[in-house]
């Protein structure tokens, strides 16, 4: 069997793309704010309902400039059940990532754990809406208006979903989306922060391409931020595919909750059918104790049979350089994502994926239980 990924790229129509590449190539205008970011920001405005969406050339960029464009500055309060990005763009501008537990028995940011980090150089939060389901958005807003503190929300996961009936991309003062390959919605390498406040859209703009405010002049610190026109052209082209990828993405789903229903100590991350959805990714909590196999065990066959299951976010952020060595003592803190980084994989899913591959993969699982019980 081919090896089957976590996160195989989701991909529209091929024409239509090849078509928009020889436009640039035409064109000879292949970055620098082309005709194609402008038109990919627009539609992602309007679909989002969101004043202002900067592209970018990737999320963790995007988060860099979202946090240096807000003023972040000491510390600020992030999840450790995160991607490595999450704190990194902070950490990379000597801001230190404050690390915060999830709630029990939850995937997000505990806001009741929020209030109690906070200390007279907190600056900010960021939420993360892991798997595209939102964080308790609303909690946090209200701990950021009443501490004074600025509110960003690492969206990467969470393109085309919605909380309490709103896009994500309305919340906080920012929100940062990713596009690479692996994510939902992408544009090969990519990202943008989202933001319905006008002087914050000026500045992320400004930011991206050096502080140029003209020609020759330099208002900020800039970096190079911008994404390339053949990204938006492949972003340009997924949009139109992307009712098509939620579907497929949601038989799987559901393919998977069948599967997985009698299968024992085994809990499947169920969305919140109530609100839109990506449905990007199959999660699965794994209870050694039910099961008889451990998380790891499951990983590890399932890789010698070629299904590239994946741990997350394994071990934690705040176990990897250099915040380990920052804060060794940083687990006693968070129980909860010491726990969870210890149970949680990740399943094949995407348009590369149908449901006899989702049939085989959980196959796959029932023979690593009836393996276990032979050992
Ligand atoms: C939660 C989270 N934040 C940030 C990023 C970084 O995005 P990018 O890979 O586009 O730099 C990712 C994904 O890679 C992510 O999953």
């Amino acid at each position: 069997m081919e090896p089957l990924h976590v996160g195989r790229p989701n991909i529209g129509n091929r024409e239509r793309l090849l078509e928009r590449i020889n436009d640039i190539l035409d064109r000879r205008w292949l970055t620098n704010n082309g005709p194609y970011v402008q038109e990919l920001e627009q539609r992602i405005s309007e679909f989002l309902g969101v004043k202002h969406c900067v592209a970018m050339c990737n999320g963790t960029v995007a988060l860099e400039i979202a946090i240096r464009a807000l003023g972040l500055h000491g510390e600020v309060i992030v999840p450790s059940f995160t991607f490595i990005a999450t704190a990194h763009a902070l950490q990379w501008q000597e801001i230190t990532p404050v690390f915060c537990d999830v709630a029990p028995g939850m995937h997000h940011i505990n806001p009741a754990r929020v209030e109690e980090l906070i200390t007279p150089r907190t600056t900010g939060i960021i939420g993360v809406h892991v798997w595209g389901q939102a964080c308790d958005i609303e909690a946090l807003t209200d701990i950021a208006r009443r501490r004074g503190l600025k509110l960003m929300f690492d969206a990467a996961h969470a393109f085309a979903c919605s909380y309490k009936g709103r896009m994500i991309g309305n919340f906080g003062d920012a929100e940062v989306f990713s596009f690479h390959a692996t994510k939902f919605f992408n544009t090969f390498e990519g990202g943008a922060v989202v933001t319905n406040d006008d002087q914050l859209a000026d500045r992320l703009r400004f930011m991206r391409n050096f502080g140029f405010a003209g020609y020759d002049d330099v208002d900020y610190v800039g970096t190079n931020g911008k994404m390339t026109e053949i990204c938006a052209a492949m972003g340009l082209t997924s949009l139109e595919s992307l009712d098509e990828f939620i579907a497929i993405n949601y038989r799987n789903y559901k393919a998977y909750e069948r599967e997985l229903a009698d299968i024992p100590g085994l809990k499947l991350f169920h969305y919140d059918e109530s609100e839109k959805r990506n449905y990007q990714y199959i999660i699965v909590e794994v209870d050694e104790a039910e099961a008889g196999v451990s998380r790891d065990q499951l990983v590890e066959f399932l890789h010698a049979h070629n299904v590239l299951a994946r741990r997350y976010f394994y071990p934690g952020c705040h176990r990897m350089e250099p915040y380990r060595s920052y804060f060794p003592h940083a687990g006693l803190l968070l129980p909860e994502t010491e726990k969870l980084t210890q149970r949680v994989m990740s399943l094949p899913t995407g348009t590369a994926v149908d449901e006899q591959t989702v049939h085989l993969v959980c196959d796959m699982i029932r023979h690593a239980y009836w393996r276990a019980e032979d050992d």
